[in-house]
């Protein structure tokens, strides 16, 4: 694991929250070349976070959980220019050989924006995170999350 250079923890008392926080998020200009790793059980919220992340940030339309297919891919306009997203789930990843044949290595050194879900499913091929995002589930909607920085981008987008 890369050290933590920084820690930010929050509540989510409900998915309101969770949407306030990806909001939140994204507002940040360096979120255009950012790495964020979710964390957290099945039903933690990974997905949802997502979900309200690329709304945010003008994703029209359904957001699919990229549990089968991997990934899943979006553009979007964002000051004057085009934001390409990736959207990873490795949950189902076991052959270290697709990571080069479906391109996601040349993913990875793309400038972009890319959300992974399960990344210790693909641990020693990913790149270091800019931001680790663990949700944990307590009592009904209720999520306790602590958000680490890994790199200096990665503490400018959690202050
Ligand atoms: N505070 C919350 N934050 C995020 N999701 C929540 C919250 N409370 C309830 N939920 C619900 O929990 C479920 C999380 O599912 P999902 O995002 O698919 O989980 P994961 O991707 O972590 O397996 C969704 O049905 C969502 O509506
Ligand atoms: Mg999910």
């Amino acid at each position: 694991m890369s050290p933590i250079l920084e820690t930010s923890s929050q509540r989510w008392p409900n998915e309101a929250a969770c949407a306030a926080s990806a909001a939140a998020l994204a507002r940040h200009p360096g979120l255009r070349n950012a790495f964020i790793e979710l964390h957290g059980p099945l039903g933690a919220g990974k997905t949802t976070f997502v979900r309200h992340l690329l709304h945010a940030l003008g994703v029209e339309g359904r957001v699919k959980s990229p549990t089968y297919a991997l990934m899943e891919s979006y553009e979007i306009e964002r000051d004057a220019a085009v934001l390409p997203i990736w959207h990873f789930d490795f949950y189902r990843f076991d052959d270290p050989q697709e990571w080069e044949d479906a391109g996601f290595r040349d993913v990875f050194a793309s400038t972009g924006l890319k959300l992974v879900e399960w990344p210790e499913k693909a641990e020693g091929l990913l790149p270091r995170a800019d931001l680790r995002v663990f949700i944990e589930p307590e009592a009904d909607e209720q999520r306790s999350v602590s958000i680490t920085a890994h790199t200096p981008l990665g503490m400018e987008l959690i202050a």
